[in-house]
């Protein structure tokens, strides 16, 4: 091996590249197409309100997803499916005011598209003209596959999402792994030429074994992004309260915790409560003359 071999490497990282780059302009799909064609890994997480999403967004995080997910993470439901349109509306607009860089992706909620195509382009059309969000998301495989191509030929750019889908929670009966044998694995492969096909830009693969999110990633020209489904898809996705430990209680086995945001929160509460009751707060700084 050459000197230069070892030396570290010092040249700048890619201006282009979508985490780490340096262009400080909106996100667009076709920067999302560019990474895959590259081989690059890039890192989503969810957002619900401006301030987090200004933190994600200065931390260079290039896709802020607006999910449903705010269901259980934010407004306090027990699921996704409460969500309503008009909620997913006011936090993504807030999500869109918060960051500058990011791709900003809303969900379209539970019964917001299923009726079908035209239903789909009413609410998107909505989400993309009140909150200017750059993407929408929607579940489903071949199920969906003709909303995608009508919001896409509307000119509005989809993420789509297939295997654990969580507003179909009451059918599956819970959160189960998906994609598990050969029936099943043949049906997502087929859900996912079918977003592709129907002009989805990427899709999630939530809650897939990794060997079959390897083929998936393989096969497919979009990138995909895991949740669950191992370390070879082309990006990762994790709801911020779950990989800022804000989430109380157990959180899914495939999510890794960077910091302990709910125990620094409950010490700040804390502290501030005792201030407050032994009389040190507020103190001589704090108080006008
Ligand atoms: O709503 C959401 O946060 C999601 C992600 C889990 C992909 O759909």
């Amino acid at each position: 091996m050459t000197h230069a071999q070892n030396a570290p490497d010092s040249s700048p990282a890619n201006p282009k590249a979508l985490y780490g780059g340096t262009s400080s302009r909106r996100i667009t799909v076709r920067d999302i197409a560019a990474a895959k064609a590259r081989g690059e890994k890039w890192p989503m997480l969810t957002a619900y309100d401006a301030m987090t999403a200004s933190v994600f967004d200065e931390a260079g995080i290039p896709v802020l997803l607006v999910g449903d997910s705010m269901g259980n993470c934010h407004l306090g439901y027990e699921s996704t499916v409460p969500v309503t349109l008009d909620e997913i509306a006011v936090l993504s607009a807030a999500v869109v005011r918060g960051s500058k860089r990011a791709l900003v992706v809303a969900d379209l909620p539970f019964g917001t598209y299923q009726e079908g195509p035209v239903q789909a382009l009413r609410s998107a059309t909505r989400l993309v003209k009140e909150t200017g969000v750059g993407a929408i998301k929607l579940e489903g495989g071949e199920r969906s596959a003709e909303q995608i191509r009508l919001l896409v030929d509307a000119g509005i750019p989809v993420m789509a999402h297939i295997g654990l889908t969580p507003q179909s929670v009451n059918a599956f009966g819970g959160y189960p792994v998906q994609g598990r044998g050969e029936e099943a694995a043949q049906q997502l492969l087929r859900d996912a030429k079918a977003v592709q096909d129907a002009g989805a830009f990427s899709v999630v693969l939530e809650l897939v074994p990794a060997e079959l999110a390897a083929e998936v990633t393989r096969t497919l020209h979009i990138p995909t992004v895991g949740i669950g489904a191992g370390p070879d898809c082309d990006a990762q996705v994790l709801v911020w309260t779950d990989m800022a430990g804000m989430t109380s209680g157990r959180v899914p086995r495939f999510v890794k915790q960077y910091a302990d945001v709910r125990a620094s929160l409950t010490d700040a509460a804390r502290a501030f409560g005792a201030d407050v009751t032994a009389g040190a707060y507020p103190a001589e700084a704090h108080s006008f003359h």
